[in-house]
């Protein structure tokens, strides 16, 4: 029963919408093994002679002819490590003497908690299969979703959790999948931060135990981000083999690494457990968020490029322009008034910068917090969605008019699921936030969080972002997020039913987004929580682009967007250019350093160029005008980290390769030079040998003697050297290869 696709696939309710070629799905009946090969991935399990899903193998694919047996559970160990225990199950529940990580744990209305999950059925579908489990005493059905990309074997895991009883049930621990890793010796990449300090990678070797990735906080987090990669011992960037994972939920979460007493490696994620208790009555069913993995076999560099590849023909979104298209459009090169108002914004001071901004080339102007309510810092306003009067007396339509007619589209700041004590809104339903009856109500940056799993609260934000879409000419939303959850109450349902927030009020921002984008599907957004406090796979689904950090610094983003690329495309990686000296860190750098930093991802401005002297301007209109050119190959291009700004580093080193390898973009940084080192020679990567390519500077200069052109094979041998008055403290150089 071998089944390959060949044939263009357009499948909406899909996670994937893809053209599928290369992927073949395969169940054996007699050895009841499931197999799923895609790119160059297999991943097969089976029902074990107990009953069991039991996983056989993730790796790099395997031969079509090969097979096998019947999935036979691991043996015992000893009394005190069962066979069930050191199985590795696809979505074991909690029972018959689990210790290891559950992915599902329930509680029966007679007090019963065991859960031992059987293989009941399963069907195929266009993209892999759904296999049903059943406890084996209680009718709890648990259906799995598998649906393999085609062209590069990423998996989407999920579970559908079915009460088909007649007493209701309570969900006290849900992942969305759990994955084995062969046994072996591993290093865990994580990502992790703090508010203005995000995408640090860290690389600690699996030990025995648990390490927990998590956020508690109702968001994905600044703290840590849903992501992993393990590589195995002989692993680096560019060799050896990476399996990777990242979780579609912007809700609270939890990702568990652990090594078992058999030194097997398993990875479960899904909703965090913590506080968690969805009620699921007679007949109801919860859906699990999806858990995306992958396998690489050339290195963290190449599960990156994977992964970088996988967002964005099926994560991101597409809007009315790029409906249908395998790609959505490199992000216009923003403005943005923040950094130089902040909150005193005005219809004729963001008139004059965005006078200012079209003449550096600017595609879109945006206009950030400040314009809305009695808005004036950040102690009221929030929840009160009207246009300030003071100060745009007219409302926003003269301020719209004036940047188009300056040939830019306008993009305008809201925190829709946020509210100020210090508002109208508060004031007609203070019972809206999140909030436990009775309870003081713990204020971050003076607002409460609006409780957006409540229907009313729904439709108020939806309506309020309905008609600011509707009667002004916006293309962009910057849609922000500026605390974490408290109190997080809902007293509008029974007691044993409130814990249901955790699930509903991240699906209600998702259906929200989603309607929005349906009714306005010319309107692009980014996803920003008070800088990358919510970037994952699922939010990823209904926003074109995220705000990393609010620590614009570019010697720390630097850091960070070397951090952010391993699990994130730069597309969506937005990346300002601000003034200096930086307000975080006082460091002082020069523009065109400031320039090439921001360039690595989508270019924005943030700085206030009102201020700009004419030098200045012309610097960046002619650093924009050079992105313009290349700025698919950046953005899409498949990524190589050459040298590491990481631990201190002197030196680092990107280079982007545009899919058909015709065009090449190299950047390349000085932290500070000591004891005169030079630069080091870039040996550069993915070009295609036999061509010819043109090297052309888009700032800096290469060493005396460089050829104009030569082979792919000689800028991959020989590589690229530097001219040596290439030193110094927050330098920085970009280049150019195009294929003749
Ligand atoms: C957050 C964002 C900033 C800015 C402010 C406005 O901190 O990350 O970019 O929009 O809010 O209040």
């Amino acid at each position: 029963m071998l089944k390959t696709f060949s044939f263009a696939l357009v499948l909406l309710a899909c996670p994937f919408i893809a053209f599928a070629q290369n992927l073949a799905i395969r169940f054996e009946p007699g050895a009841k093994v499931f197999r799923l090969d895609g790119g160059g991935v297999s991943y097969v399990f089976g029902v074990n002679t107990r009953g069991e899903l039991q996983q056989l193998y993730w790796g790099g694919r395997l031969g079509a002819a090969d097979n096998f047996s019947q999935a036979s559970p691991m043996p015992e160990w000893a009394s005190f490590d069962s066979s069930y225990n050191n199985t590795p199950q696809e979505y074991a529940g909690w029972g018959a003497g689990l210790f290891n990580e559950p992915a599902l744990k329930v509680s029966f209305a007679d007090g019963n908690r065991d859960l031992v999950l059987h293989y009941e059925s399963h069907t195929e579908t266009s993209h892999g299969f759904d296999v049903v489990l059943k406890d084996i005493s209680r009718p709890i059905f648990v259906t799995l979703h598998y649906a393999m990309d085609a062209e590069n074997g990423i998996l989407a895991r999920s579970a559908t959790i079915e009460n088909r009883g007649s007493d209701a049930v309570t969900v006290e621990q849900a992942a969305a999948a759990a994955w084995a890793l062969p046994a072996g010796h591993y290093t865990l990449n994580y990502l992790t931060g703090r508010w203005a300090g995000e995408w640090n990678l860290n690389q600690e070797t699996v030990h025995p135990g648990a390490r927990v990735i998590e956020s508690r906080r109702g968001s994905t987090g600044h703290q840590a981000n849903p992501w992993f990669a393990i590589q195995s011992g002989e692993a680096d960037e560019d060799h050896g083999e990476v399996w990777f994972g990242a979780l579609g939920w912007s809700g609270s979460w939890r990702i568990t690494v652990e090594q078992d007493q058999l030194d097997e490696v398993r990875v479960t994620g899904g909703f965090n457990p913590f506080d968690f208790g969805y009620v699921l009555k007679a007949r109801e069913k919860l859906e699990t968020p999806i858990f995306y993995g992958g396998y690489a076999e050339d290195g963290l560099g190449g599960a990156s490029r994977l992964l970088h590849g996988f967002e964005l023909k099926h994560i991101l979104p597409r809007t009315q322009t790029t409906a249908g298209q395998a790609m959505p459009k490199p992000r216009p090169v923003i403005y943005n008034s923040w950094e130089a108002t902040e909150f005193r914004v005005s219809e004729a001071g963001q008139m004059e910068l965005a006078e200012k901004a079209a003449a550096l080339g600017i595609d879109r102007f945006v206009m950030d917090d400040g314009w809305f309510g009695q808005r004036k810092n950040d102690l009221a306003g929030l929840g009160d969605w009207y246009v300030n009067q003071e100060k745009f007396p007219n409302g926003l339509k003269p301020l719209i008019d004036k940047v188009h007619s300056l040939g830019m589209d306008f993009g305008l700041w809201v925190e829709p699921e946020m509210v100020n004590p210090d508002s109208d809104l508060y004031r007609a339903h203070p019972d809206w936030v999140l909030h436990f009856a009775g309870q003081p109500e713990t204020e971050q940056r003076h607002q409460l969080v609006l409780n957006l799993a409540r229907q009313d609260v729904r439709e108020y934000v939806f309506g309020f972002l309905d008609k600011i879409l509707t009667e002004n000419d916006i293309a962009f939303l910057k849609w922000d997020y500026n605390r974490n959850w408290s109190e997080p109450g809902w007293d509008q349902l029974p007691p044993a039913e409130q814990k249901r927030v955790y699930v509903e009020f991240t699906q209600s921002l998702y259906g929200i987004l989603a309607e929005l984008r349906k009714k306005h599907p010319r309107v692009e957004i980014e996803s920003c929580s008070g800088g990358g406090g919510r970037v994952d796979l699922g939010i990823l689904r209904y926003t074109d682009e995220v705000w990393p950090s609010d620590n614009t610094d570019p010697f720390d983003r630097l850091t960070m967007q070397d951090g952010f690329s391993y699990a994130y495309t730069p597309q969506i990686m937005m990346a300002w250019v601000t003034d200096s000296p930086h307000w975080l860190n006082e460091r002082a750098t020069s523009l065109t350093y400031r320039m090439l930093s921001s360039m690595q991802g989508s270019l924005g401005i943030g700085a206030n160029i009102a201020n700009w002297t004419p030098e200045e301007a012309s610097t960046a209109k002619r650093l924009i005008a050079a992105y313009h050119q290349v700025q698919p190959t950046i953005v899409q291009g498949a990524l190589y980290r050459l040298i590491s700004p990481r631990d201190g580093s002197e030196f680092s080193a990107t280079q982007t390769v545009r899919a058909d390898k015709g065009q090449s973009v190299v950047f390349a940084f000085i932290h500070s030079t000591q004891t005169g080192h030079s630069f080091p020679t870039l040996k550069l990567k993915g070009l295609d040998p036999a061509a010819e390519y043109a090297l052309s500077s888009i700032e800096g200069k290469a060493r005396a003697g460089t050829p104009a052109m030569a082979s792919g094979a000689w800028w991959m041998n020989h590589g690229l050297e530097f001219d040596g008055g290439f030193r110094g403290d927050f330098q920085a150089m970009a280049f150019r290869l195009d294929r003749k």
